[in-house]
């Protein structure tokens, strides 16, 4: 699990000097690597080859003013990589979760992905929920409302989105480096008190999963 010194916390200045790490998972062809180009390069190719195992991208955003570092992990979808790229979940502070609008199998795939998640990055994980490919208004499967829903039920944040149109998908990645933003300041802010607290609840929970 993250812990809270592992989250990134602001200077004096309010400047974030350690780089965000983002996850992206989702089933095979839901266009992970797809949203990554266009976040990072802004361009889309229909001819991408499928991921083998992991990939990873930096890149930076500015948020309010300020540059933030990010580093952008794609993930193989296809199950015979999983036990691989679970073993880089970790230390992720935003995951981004993908389905494909036009294709009910990888939404009912999603549990899967939050069991994992949940298990190798940790619950603390900022999530979004992506349905992608939302450029095919005839081959829509996936109803808006019950994805909304179902990301509502599992904590997550959610957006619909088009890699290859180039809709909502800056707007994504910067609704989730927010959130993350967001909580590193929490706890920054937080007095020391809360932060041993935290502590205690860690070494308690560490203790309880040794026991
Ligand atoms: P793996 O690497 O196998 O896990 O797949 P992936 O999730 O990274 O999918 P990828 O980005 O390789 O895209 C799969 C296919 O979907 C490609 O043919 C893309 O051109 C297509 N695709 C990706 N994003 C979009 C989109 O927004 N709209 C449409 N219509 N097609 C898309």
């Amino acid at each position: 699990k993250l812990h809270s010194s592992q989250l990134p916390k602001p200077n004096s200045a309010g400047v974030y000097s350690t780089t965000f790490k983002l996850l992206v998972v989702g089933d095979a062809g839901v266009g992970k690597t797809c949203l990554i180009t266009r976040f990072v390069d802004d361009v889309f190719s229909s001819t991408v080859k499928s991921t083998i195992g992991v990939d990873f991208k930096a890149t930076s955003i500015e948020m309010d003013g300020k540059q933030v570092q990010l580093q952008v992990w794609d993930t193989a979808g296809q199950e015979r990589f999983r036990a691989l790229t679970t073993s880089y979940y970790r230390g992720a502070h935003g995951v981004i979760l993908v389905y494909d609008v036009t294709e009910q199998a990888s939404f009912d795939h999603l549990a899967s992905w939050i069991k994992d998640v949940d298990l190798y990055s940790g619950e603390e994980a900022i999530k979004l929920l992506i349905g992608n490919k939302d450029d095919m208004p005839d081959k829509k499967v996936v109803d808006t409302e019950v994805a909304r829903e179902f990301a509502k039920d599992h904590n997550m944040l959610f957006m619909e989105a088009s890699a290859m149109r180039a809709l909502n998908v800056n707007a994504a990645f910067k609704l989730l480096v927010a959130e993350v933003m967001h909580q590193a300041d929490t706890i920054a802010s937080q007095p020391p008190a809360f932060e041993h607290k935290l502590k205690v609840n860690a070494e308690r929970s560490r203790r309880a999963s040794q026991a």
